[in-house]
């Protein structure tokens, strides 16, 4: 099976412009292989707003909003599953930094962000959804956003609820992830697709490198800092399925949680 990151450099307040650019990534995706292609985090709005009202004027209900409208006709159309970072508003007006899946039958669900890094603190709700695997038949797939890296429990929840692949929509600012997520993947034994974003907004820097990394922390695929570019590569669910290290050892069946502090 394939699957794919595509970092794009979304534009701030361009939802219309970021489809295109987004349609355009994932079809050289899908042209490639790819039948799980991850778009960063708030692909469709950019990320450095100013104020709430901003967020407000761009932000869509999941699944009755434009994004995932567009989303779920790009899936079809091309045969392939989508986990992608949208701006949320819920039907009371609750404001949401989500990322929604969608597969070649349509809406499949939803994650909204848990762990809200700096300013988006003070648009965003933090999520309220907990952690989820979606099962697409092909692969069980797990959803978290951005600066949830920073927690290991987010990819432990994850792999533990029986995620082989995480999916990591990403709007990255630090330069720590591409060097962590290998090692996420490794002690969880899963694949971590790491899509992130390019370009500044408002002064702020994104880093690019997004990143596929296997259970074994080897790093199959890295993004340049400052291009455009889809990631495609081969994997093997099997290798996921293994959380034996050894005859003796197994990642999860060794874990001593009675001495663990939650
Ligand atoms: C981040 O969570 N967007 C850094």
């Amino acid at each position: 099976m394939k699957v794919a990151y595509a970092q794009m450099e979304p534009l701030l307040l361009e939802p219309e412009k970021n489809y295109s650019g987004a349609e355009r990534l994932v079809k050289e995706a899908a042209e490639k292989g790819a039948k799980l292609v991850v778009l960063p985090e708030l692909f469709d709005t950019g990320y450095n707003f100013e104020n709430k009202e901003e967020v407000e004027s761009v932000a869509g209900q999941i699944p009755d909003g434009p994004t995932t409208e567009f989303l779920i006709e790009l899936a079809r159309s091309l045969d392939v599953f989508i986990v992608a970072g949208t701006a949320e508003k819920d039907e009371r007006g609750g404001l949401y930094n989500s990322a929604v899946m969608v597969g070649p039958r349509g809406y499949i669900g939803k994650y909204r962000k848990i762990h809200l890094f700096y300013r988006e603190k003070l648009f965003f709700q933090p999520g309220n959804l907990g952690f989820h695997v979606f099962n697409i038949g092909i692969a069980k797939v797990g959803v978290m956003i951005c600066f949830d890296w920073f927690f290991p429990e987010s990819a432990r929840t994850l792999a533990l609820k029986g995620a082989e692949i995480i999916a990591h929509p990403s709007n990255l600012v630090m330069p720590y992830a591409p060097r962590a997520m290998p090692i996420r993947a490794l002690e969880n034994r899963v694949y971590t697709i790491t899509a992130n974003r390019i370009g500044e907004e408002r002064g702020l820097r994104f880093i690019g490198k997004s990143t596929i990394a296997s259970p074994k922390a080897e790093v199959l695929a890295m993004g340049s800092e400052d291009s455009e570019e889809v990631g495609v590569v081969e994997i093997n669910l099997e290798v996921a399925r293994e959380k034996r290290i050894n005859e003796m050892n197994d990642v999860f069946k060794d874990r001593r949680p009675e001495h663990y502090i939650i």
